[in-house]
């Protein structure tokens, strides 16, 4: 890796604060970046580079997962970062920055490659980076870097107009879509469990697949995002971009030891694939769903128009689930079934391949019905992987029982996604991330939906907080059903034995 600079538009923020210095952190005392480390944070507070500093300390005790230990490294790293005013829509200070930029290029002996971490709202995306070409801050003798947090657009047209705007200042390979999915260990780890397993590559295809479960589950309701989260809904907050990397992730199928191009065009093959849902037939194939007032872990919670800051008559989507096909021959036929909500029972991301059992054939009449075997991949909070098979148990007249073999990777030394994709992008690979054919596609594929939506003619369920989301979307999988979900908790009267005794 050679040494840059990072520019952080957004220092003061929240996502610097609760990420990225973390991060940046982590990866200084592993020894993944080339010294000497210089940050330089803007933001429109007049902070001094002390305050700045202290800024990323406290951030540190509070966020990382190494707690900061008083020593001269860690000094050393404070000292890296540096602290500009700049207000985004002035040109004047991207040409302070320019001069602050070359300051420290030459004081540290730095060659001129400049990481710009866009850390800002999305209206600022195209303003700054037309300031950085304007003012001089791109014309580099290195290479020069855009990292930038979604949400990149709002559907087609505007992720369109966004991407031209910054195609205007830097080239496809120069930028570097965050997509934290991406980031997570057991995302990055489903490649290798392909490539690398000849019996999961030999299964991973329609001929053994019956379906695949994506499910990314939350607890948590709007939290206090209420402006953004009301205006995008869990369809642009979660579906477009992590639930459809998802899908790419595990669909593609590539060769072991695939260049960043290979897994591009792969991804892109997968997400140009999708079947395209019609119109007329869209309230078959996607459930939208809004939480009404429940218990989240034995606690009363409103419902979502309850919330502080939500209109009382919001339309607004917190729970999706679609059921979409991909034309492929190695996957024609199998449904992937994916959903994400909030305020549902428990957190869970993960994959579950439900394999096909031919015995269970209609035409088997004698034979007993097994349960089918499945491969369960964890993504978080937990990370593992089990795989459930059928055994017999000599107990029970060697009678059937399914068992899991589990592999819990649970490991508190792991690196956070944070610290994967930026330390990805300060080399210059772009794996790990989501690009433009991939996030245009993607925007293809929902946009149908948004319409739908803005037409008034996908109907919007209600589902209880703390429940598994809407019964209208258990109904998309017809025969088969959601694997793993915990069971919610039986009904108050139930668990009284002296009340079901009393037959009440
Ligand atoms: C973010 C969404 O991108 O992902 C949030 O904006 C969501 O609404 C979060 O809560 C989930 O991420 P994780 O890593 O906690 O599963």
């Amino acid at each position: 890796m050679e040494s840059s600079t990072f520019i952080l538009f957004g220092a003061t923020g929240d996502l610097a604060k609760r990420k990225i210095f973390p991060a940046l952190y982590n990866l200084f005392i592993d020894g993944k970046l080339s010294g000497p480390l210089s940050v330089i944070g803007l933001g429109r507070r007049e902070w001094s580079n002390a305050t700045f500093q202290s800024q990323v300390l406290d951030s540190l005790r509070t966020f990382s997962r190494r707690a900061p230990e008083d020593s001269p490294e860690l000094r050393r790293f404070l000292l890296a970062f540096e602290y500009s005013v700049l207000d985004v829509g002035h040109p004047e200070d991207y040409k302070k920055l320019l001069a602050h930029v070359i300051r420290r290029e030459q004081e540290l002996g730095l060659p001129q490659n400049r990481m710009f971490y866009l850390s800002v709202g999305p209206e600022f995306f195209a303003p700054i980076a037309a300031n950085i070409q304007g003012s001089g801050l791109g014309d580099t003798l290195g290479w020069k870097r855009l990292i930038i947090e979604k949400p990149f657009g709002r559907d087609l047209q505007s992720a369109r107009e966004l991407n031209d705007s910054l195609g205007a200042a830097f080239r496809e390979e120069e930028i570097f879509r965050i997509d934290h999915f991406l980031g997570k260990p057991m995302v990055q780890n489903l490649e290798v469990l392909k490539t690398s397993n000849p019996v999961l590559r030999a299964l991973w295809q329609n001929r053994y697949i019956a379906n695949v479960q994506i499910t990314a589950a939350e607890t948590v309701g709007v939290e206090e995002r209420a402006g953004y989260y009301d205006q995008s809904g869990a369809l642009r907050d979660m579906f477009q971009n992590h639930m459809l990397q998802l899908l790419m992730m595990m669909a593609m199928q590539l060769p072991q030891g695939s260049t960043p191009e290979e897994v591009r065009r792969k991804k892109r093959h997968v997400i140009a694939s999708v079947l395209p849902l019609l119109r007329e037939e869209l309230a078959r194939h996607v459930v939208r769903g809004q939480y009404a007032a429940g218990e989240i872990k034995g606690k009363p919670v409103p419902g979502y128009t309850s919330e502080p800051g939500i209109p009382a008559a919001s339309q607004n989507e917190t729970y999706i689930a679609a059921r979409l096909f991909i034309d492929d021959p190695l996957w024609e036929g199998v449904p992937f079934y994916i959903r994400t909500g909030k305020r549902l029972k428990e957190k869970s991301t993960r994959i579950v391949i439900e394999f096909k059992e031919p015995l269970n054939d209609v035409h088997n009449k004698n034979r007993t019905v097994l349960e089918p075997n499945l491969l369960v991949i964890n993504i978080g909070p937990e990370e593992g992987l089990s795989l459930q098979l059928n055994t017999k148990d000599p107990r029970r007249h060697g009678a059937l029982e399914p068992v899991s073999i589990r592999h819990d990777s649970g490991n508190p030394g792991m690196p956070e996604a944070y610290e994967n994709l930026i330390g990805d992008a300060l080399r210059g690979d772009a794996t790990f991330f989501a690009h433009w054919d991939e996030v245009e596609l993607s925007w293809q594929w929902v946009q149908p939906i948004i319409d739908a939506v803005d037409a008034g003619e996908l109907p919007l369920h209600d589902y209880a907080a703390g429940s598994h989301g809407p019964a209208a979307a258990d109904a998309l999988l017809g025969e088969a059903h959601w694997w793993l979900d915990e069971e919610p908790a039986p009904p108050a009267a139930a668990k009284d034995p002296e009340a079901i005794r009393q037959g009440a």
